[in-house]
């Protein structure tokens, strides 16, 4: 049961730039398999508070605001002075709403999980803790805060350019993995003792432990060994390291779940995606966003798939890119298929090698088997598309829509310049500039007739 109640609260702390990634994007836009890792703390703390978390946001603000949809009041700070100033921008706020816990997470902490955030509250709450935080034992603890103990308590933590092992001793390999709980009223008054005298000159929120020693009040560290769950990331080497641990979670996740995975190891799926008990799958492949993926498809290697439903019984081989495409049961498509936005494929429709369709619908059992582009169209059950065939949809200025019955067929390399419609049960011939609609049953030919001369003699 979640120990969460109206007594809890969350902050997140999103507001700094991320130099280490060496980027323009804000670290906390950076993706795991699809998914900014702000998105993926949201995504574990909703659940438990509710609408009571806090996301303090500040470098391109704006533009982290707009990719957020997930239920969080938003907290700017101005100027980045800081994780513990970061806090403080959301403090007023926070002591208005009676709350009695407050977690506190890092935004570049990706992997955990809302369990994980549980057993730690719980935890700390029997513990009659007025500040808890986890922690790891790392074999290289790189640029993180040190955990000093003295007789196995919490003293300090100590940022890694700030520790001076004359006065703390020697380094410990126990860090400060940036997830805190604290007991607001027991804070409070601790908030503004935090100072700025150290080597960044910014107001660290870890200067609360001390304070909290200093004034006798209840402090743990919750160790959890080197657990991966854990990571921050700060580098592009941590992002990269962090997307294979939640990599290999998912594709673990679905094989429980009896998906068929082959060469797992290289699978991509994101966290979001659905993938139905008895789909296969055969790496190396990506599957991105919402897609859903049911029983019984199959989808060959080299497949990179993003927001696309790929319904019961489906035939993907290999090679196949879809962006935004929904697709009906029993479609049989590619190798080297291409579905842009918008295209919708009906029960049974067949694409094959080099054809891209976008914003199209193709009706059902409709084939478009080879090199062909259909593009603002709708196809209409039973159709076949010719090879070479294209809808001329742009006329550079405007797009255009081509309309086309059902069982009609399209005889190669036609070119239908749009906006046209051509009804049902008619016949293009091959190599044919359609400009003018062609009414349901009829044959039409345009293009010039044949003529057969006597070869000049040499
Ligand atoms: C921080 C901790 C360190 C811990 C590590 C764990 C401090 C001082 N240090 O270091 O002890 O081992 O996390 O991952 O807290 N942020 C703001 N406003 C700011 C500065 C930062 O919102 O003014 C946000 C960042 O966007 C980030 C988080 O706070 O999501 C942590 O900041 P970061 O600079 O990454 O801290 P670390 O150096 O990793
Ligand atoms: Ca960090």
């Amino acid at each position: 049961m979640s120990p969460f109640n109206k007594n809890y609260g969350a902050v997140v702390l999103a507001a700094g730039k991320g130099t280490r990634m060496h980027s323009a994007l804000p670290k906390v836009l950076h993706t795991l398999l699809g998914t900014p890792m702000l998105k993926m703390v949201l995504n574990a703390l909703v659940p438990a508070f509710e609408g009571r978390i806090w996301t303090i946001i500040g470098h391109e603000a704006d533009t982290v605001q707009a990719q957020i949809t997930e239920n969080t009041r938003f907290v700017l700070q101005k100027e980045q002075l800081g994780t513990g100033h970061a806090l403080m921008q959301a403090w007023p706020d926070i002591e208005k709403a009676n709350i009695e816990y407050l977690l506190v997470v890092n935004g570049d902490t990706p992997l955990i999980s809302t369990e994980k955030m549980q057993a730690f509250t719980e935890q700390s709450v029997n513990e009659n803790a007025d500040l808890s935080f986890l922690t790891l034992t790392l074999p290289d603890p790189a640029a993180f805060g040190r955990v000093v103990r003295k007789n196995g308590a919490v003293t300090a933590v100590i940022e890694a350019k700030d520790y001076n092992e004359q006065i703390y001793g020697p380094t410990p390999n126990e860090i400060n993995a940036g997830i805190y709980l604290l007991k607001v009223k027991a804070i409070a008054p601790l908030l503004q003792k935090i100072g700025n005298n150290n080597k960044s000159n910014e107001y660290y929120i870890t200067d609360l432990i001390a304070l909290a020693v200093q004034n006798n009040l209840v402090v743990t560290g919750v160790n959890q060994g080197n657990s991966p769950e854990l990571l921050g990331v700060n580098s592009p080497a941590e992002l990269a390291l962090a997307e294979e641990e939640l990599r290999n979670r998912v594709v673990t996740y679905w094989q429980k779940q009896g998906v068929l995975i082959r060469a797992a190891s290289s699978v991509r799926i994101s966290a979001e995606a659905q993938i139905a008990p008895g789909a296969e799958i055969t790496g190396p492949c990506e599957i991105y966003g919402t897609s859903t993926v049911e029983s019984g498809v199959k989808i060959e290697s080299h497949c990179w798939v993003n927001n696309t439903t790929i319904s019961k019984g489906c035939h993907i081989r290999s090679f196949c890119h879809f962006e935004d495409a929904t697709i009906a049961a029993g479609c049989k498509i590619g190798p080297y298929a291409r579905l842009r936005p918008g295209a919708t494929l009906h029960e049974s429709a067949h694409v094959g090698n080099f054809v891209e369709i976008k914003k199209a619908i193709l009706g059902k059992g409709a084939k478009a088997n080879h090199l062909t582009y259909i593009g603002d169209a709708e196809i209409g059950a039973g159709t076949n598309i010719g090879a070479g065939t294209i809808t001329c949809n742009y006329d550079g200025v405007n797009k255009h829509k081509t309309v086309i019955g059902e069982h009609a067929f399209i005889g190669s390399n036609t070119a239908l310049v749009a906006p046209v419609e051509i009804g049902s049960n008619t016949l293009i011939g091959a190599g044919s500039v359609i400009t003018r609609n062609v009414p349901n049953g009829e044959l039409a030919v345009a293009r010039a007739r044949q003529t057969n001369l006597p070869r000049k003699k040499k």
